[in-house]
């Protein structure tokens, strides 16, 4: 006996802790020791992800407090491996403490009464700030990122998002969206950072990068979505199905994705649409041959919103769920995002097993997958926060941040006479339009809830109104015009008005828009205050490039997208010229309607009438600064490379004005002559420079050589991507450079 106690005493204690359980394993090891403990029970239940509304309240839709019962049957018997707040589903009080609480309660219910206590991954859109959250501050939507051409503070706003989420104990967030705004039509325009692969991917992967690498209370999953080609709708309707070429697909859509997936991204959600006739869904080349083979992903591919069972109802290419389930698992979806019904994924899945569509070896692939995701995120050693912390983590936090990106994403499209910035001195400004005093369509969707902020719900922020009220002079009296007639009527005697015009918050289906341009009533307002004859500076708030009509030639122009809570400091800022505007345009901005899907990266050829062509009243890339700029010469190390060569340049810029300021450098390729259609250009490199009034600059830049890769061969060109020989131009400002490619 005694003896038999000191050898075990002997043995180091570790040995008898199952590998699972040692937090210091590698986590696909200790994902590896778990599931061989697992039932296939247990297993599908680890793929399936449930909206939070259905453990709570009525288990319906009601929300309110956790429901015991519900979360028995989708905790308990069914086992689910993941919850969801989706857009809005907070908990019975939206507080930043109530939502830690709520958080931590799912997952110690988990935790207690899973046989062998797997913690759950906890998701949320929190795609600009917090944005579910009450009091949380609200960053600038993904396309006033964009506008900001800075993946510093991409980065930075991501990792103050994610130290938010975090301290609400949730730990993954389907954030960055890595689609392409190039349909003006489309209701997620503005959940995109550009039109433009390059830029889109740069900031992707800054996000991805500030979301995993925030240091929070805890650590969060990005989700790179929606993989891939979601933005392309034929009729840019949301989740219309996309016909793209293959080669449009590997030159021009996947990219993006790829470089926000290859800055390390844990996680990827599919595309809910179609492409080419598949759904992403159900894709293996999609799925598994160009995420897995191709680039090698690693993490978990979760579903979108309903997705699995939309390959039977909406998609019709499976005849029940358990075939459907099966088309979207052998693809390689390893969560199905199916919000409603816990128990009929745990049956579907288990029933195409039985009938031999899914194998269990596939199943465990996933498996291992989510819970090697668990174990890296730290999930089995801390399953939950402190809620004592979540409200100081989150009430307003990072304002000054929120209020330098949404500044920085100002694009200055028009400045005649120098209207801006105004004139200390002064008397009287008029600021007109619906949307001057307006936060919740001014921070848009995903704002509290899923289409924004719901009705009788008021968030702290400050509106364009209170921004320039609290900026303006002491001398300057700032008249806050109600109606178009008391705007006239106030304009008569005043130095300038400001009229702020803009767009109805929304998302997904219910914000497509097949006329987008500004109302007639704001259009109306507009005209008649320039009627008057004293200087209009029009500030559009919208997640799009409206088609302006009248609006078009006031004086000053300021697109200031969603600019977030922060938005009105960063308006007035501008205005006032505390800030001197240096975002840029990042996608294109149409003259009329009729012309989506517009963007500058337009093939040779699409010339058919004036319409059809390049017709944007400001090209991708415009803004203009209180200063002025000028590009003094671009030069590349070396006159020619091999096909595969980084590309090294440098480009020389001064700020030839009496302001400092942020100049967006960009360069863009073009080519002679090339094999399969070129873009007339193609923006291969950027950067964001200060420059001191007077300041030259000298910049360095690369151009990897994927960035210049195209398709080669015929019309059902799917080779592999290559760079062709021969002649390339790299241009900056106006100056150029030649490259040969040998
Ligand atoms: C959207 C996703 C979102 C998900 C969860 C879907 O409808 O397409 O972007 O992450 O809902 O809210
Ligand atoms: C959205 C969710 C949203 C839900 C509301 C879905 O389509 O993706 O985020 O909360 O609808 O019903």
């Amino acid at each position: 006996m005694t003896a038999c106690v000191a050898s075990v005493a002997a043995v180091p204690a570790s040995a008898d802790v199952p590998l699972y359980k040692r937090a210091g394993a590698p986590a696909e090891q200790r994902a590896e020791d778990l599931l061989k403990r697992m039932t296939l029970h247990e297993k599908i239940g680890q793929m399936g992800q449930v909206a939070v509304t259905r453990i709570q309240g009525d288990c319906e839709w009601s929300g309110g407090a956790l429901n015991e019962t519900c979360m028995k049957t989708v905790l308990g018997d069914y086992a689910a491996g993941s919850i969801l707040s989706g857009g809005g589903m907070p908990p019975a009080s939206n507080t930043p403490k109530a939502w830690a609480e709520l958080v931590n309660a799912v997952q110690k219910y988990a935790v207690e009464n899973s046989r062998l206590h797997i913690p759950v991954l906890y998701g949320v859109d929190a795609v600009h700030g917090h944005n579910n959250v009450l009091g949380a501050t609200v960053f600038p939507h993904q396309i006033g990122m964009g506008a900001t051409w800075d993946p510093g503070t991409v980065e930075d706003s991501a990792a103050a998002t994610a130290r938010a989420v975090a301290a609400t104990g949730i730990d993954w967030n389907f954030s960055p969206v890595a689609d392409l705004s190039r349909d003006q039509r489309w209701g997620r325009y503005y959940e995109t950072y550009s039109e433009d692969p390059l830029l889109a991917g740069t900031l992707a992967a800054s996000t991805v990068k500030g979301t995993e690498q925030a240091n929070g209370a805890k650590e969060v999953a990005a989700s790179v979505k929606h993989f891939a080609g979601y933005s392309e709708p034929f009729n840019g309707h949301d989740r219309a199905p996309a016909d793209v070429s293959m080669r449009y697909l590997q030159d021009t859509l996947l990219p993006p994705y790829k470089q926000a997936i290859q800055a390390g991204a844990k996680t990827v959600m599919v595309n809910s649409g179609a492409v080419n006739g598949v759904p992403a869904t159900a894709s293996t080349y999609l799925l598994t041959k160009v995420l897995r083979d191709q680039w090698g992903f690693k993490g978990v591919a979760v579903s979108d919103w309903e997705d699995v069972r939309a390959l039977q109802t909406r998609y019709k290419i499976a005849a029940d769920y358990p075939e459907a389930i099966a088309l979207a698992v052998n693809a390689g979806v390893d969560m199905a995002m199916e919000p409603y019904f816990a128990k009929d994924w745990s049956e579907g899945l288990k029933a195409a097993v039985d009938r031999g569509l899914v194998s269990e070896r596939r199943i465990n692939q996933s498996v291992k997958r989510i819970l090697a995701l668990k174990f890296e995120l730290g999930l089995f050693e801390n399953p939950y926060v402190d809620p004592a912390k979540a409200d100081a983590a989150v009430l307003g936090t990072d304002k000054d941040l929120a209020r330098k990106a949404a500044t920085e994403s100002q694009v200055l499209l028009r400045n005649e006479g120098g209207t801006l910035p105004l004139s200390a001195s002064a008397k009287k400004i008029v600021v007109a339009g619906s949307y001057a005093d307006d936060i919740n369509n001014q921070v848009g969707g995903w704002t509290i809830g899923w289409q924004g902020v719901p009705a009788g719900v008021k968030i702290p922020g400050t509106t364009v109104l209170k921004g320039i009220q609290e900026a303006a002079g002491a001398g300057t009296q700032v008249v806050h015009a109600k109606t178009a007639d008391e705007a006239v009527a106030q304009a008569a005697d005043a130095d300038v008005t400001v009229v702020v015009v803009g767009e109805k918050a929304g998302a997904e289906g219910p914000a497509d828009n097949p006329r987008p341009e500004l109302t007639a009533d704001q259009q109306a307002l507009v005209k008649s205050l320039k009627q008057t004859g004293k200087p209009v500076v029009t500030v559009v708030l919208a997640g799009r490039p409206l088609v302006l009509g009248d609006a078009a030639d006031t004086q000053a122009l300021l697109m200031s997208w969603l600019p977030g809570s922060e938005g009105g400091h960063a308006v007035a800022d501008v205005l006032f010229g505390k800030a001197n505007p240096g975002g840029r345009l990042p996608v294109s901005w149409p003259k009329a309607l009729g012309n989506d899907p517009l963007y500058y990266q337009q093939l040779p050829g699409t010339n058919g009438g004036p319409e059809s062509q390049y017709h944007a009243l400001y090209p991708f890339g415009a803004g203009l600064s209180y200063t002025s700029y000028s590009f003094d010469g671009i030069t590349l190390d070396k006159p020619s490379v091999r096909a595969g060569d980084k590309v090294n340049l440098q480009v020389k810029v001064s700020n030839t004005g009496s302001r400092d300021g942020d100049l967006v450098v960009p360069v863009y390729v073009s080519r002679p002559t090339s094999d399969v259609l070129a873009p007339s250009r193609k923006l291969v490199a950027f950067t964001k420079v200060h420059l001191k009034a007077g300041e030259q600059q000298t910049v360095r830049l690369t151009v990897r050589p994927n960035v210049l890769a195209v398709t080669p061969g015929d019309i059902d060109g799917a080779g592999t991507q290559r760079v062709e020989r021969g002649a390339y131009t790299f241009t900056a400002g106006e100056k150029t450079a030649g490259l040969t490619v040998r």
